[in-house]
């Protein structure tokens, strides 16, 4: 009796095997998922970084440069990113303003059509308020988002929409800008994971006329913390340095 518990029988070879030793079996299994995971993790967040386009070099001037965020999360990935190009373009001697998306909330374009009928590109009152100045003091902007269902966060995605302002007919005024540059991260493993935001933002470029300065998108990185001390760190600095 003792026996028949302590037992399973494998119908598909009639073997037996002891209850102990299928416990051991799973404990290793365990033991192995959690190991490759972290290796899995490490190497992800170390190696698998791909730079779809060195940033151009800049004519030597120096520019306004504004970096558009998209996470709600401080110092977390894509800020880290954020970051380093600012830092990189500060030391070239460029004026970097900043706007958090993610912190500032814009809320998605009604199109009400409402654009210019005050005097300013916009009648809803919010995040945008802030933001409008700055855009349109801005010959370069640079947009630094997560990755998010394969395409903008939502965050980053509606501060966009709410430019439509910028791009009708019976404009009051438009933007400065003339180059552009994307900075993206997320956890997946593939570079064409970031082929649906890539191709709007080449959309973009083309609809306003914009030069494209650069890309950079970082696999692999998705917990808090993941881009510490990555080498797309320096690798953002230098497009920074370049603008
Ligand atoms: C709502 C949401 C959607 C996400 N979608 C994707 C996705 O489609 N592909 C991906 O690789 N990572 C996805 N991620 C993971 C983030 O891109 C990843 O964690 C990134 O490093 C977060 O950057 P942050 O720290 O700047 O917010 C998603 C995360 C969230 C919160």
């Amino acid at each position: 009796m003792q026996n028949q518990q302590d037992s399973v029988h494998d119908s598909t070879n009639g073997r037996r095997f002891s209850r102990r030793r299928l416990f051991s079996l799973a404990g290793a299994a365990s033991l192995l998922a959690v190991a490759g995971g972290a290796l899995y993790r490490h190497f992800s967040s170390t190696s698998s970084i791909r730079v779809e386009s060195f940033a151009t070099s800049g004519t030597g001037g120096k520019k306004n440069i504004l970096v558009v965020t998209g996470s709600a999360r401080r110092n977390g990935n894509s800020a880290l990113l954020a970051d380093a190009f600012m830092h990189g373009a500060a030391a070239a001697g460029h004026e970097v303003s900043v706007f958090h998306c993610g912190r500032t909330p814009i809320s998605a374009c009604l199109h009400c059509d409402g654009c210019w009928s005050t005097g300013i590109p916009c009648v809803l009152e919010d995040g945008f308020d802030a933001f409008w100045p700055l855009l349109e003091q801005a010959q370069m902007l640079v947009f630094c988002s997560p990755l998010y269902w394969y395409n903008f966060s939502g965050h980053i995605k509606c501060a966009m929409d709410r430019m439509y302002p910028y791009s009708r007919k019976n404009r009051l005024r438009d933007m400065k800008v003339k180059e552009a540059m994307l900075l993206m991260c997320g956890e997946s493993l593939f570079p064409r994971s970031f082929a649906g935001a890539a191709e709007a933002y080449r959309q973009m470029l083309g609809l306003k006329h914009w030069a494209d300065r650069g890309r950079l998108f970082v696999t692999g990185v998705h917990e808090f913390g993941d881009m510490k001390g990555h080498k797309a760190l320096a690798i953002a600095e230098q497009m920074g340095r370049n603008a």
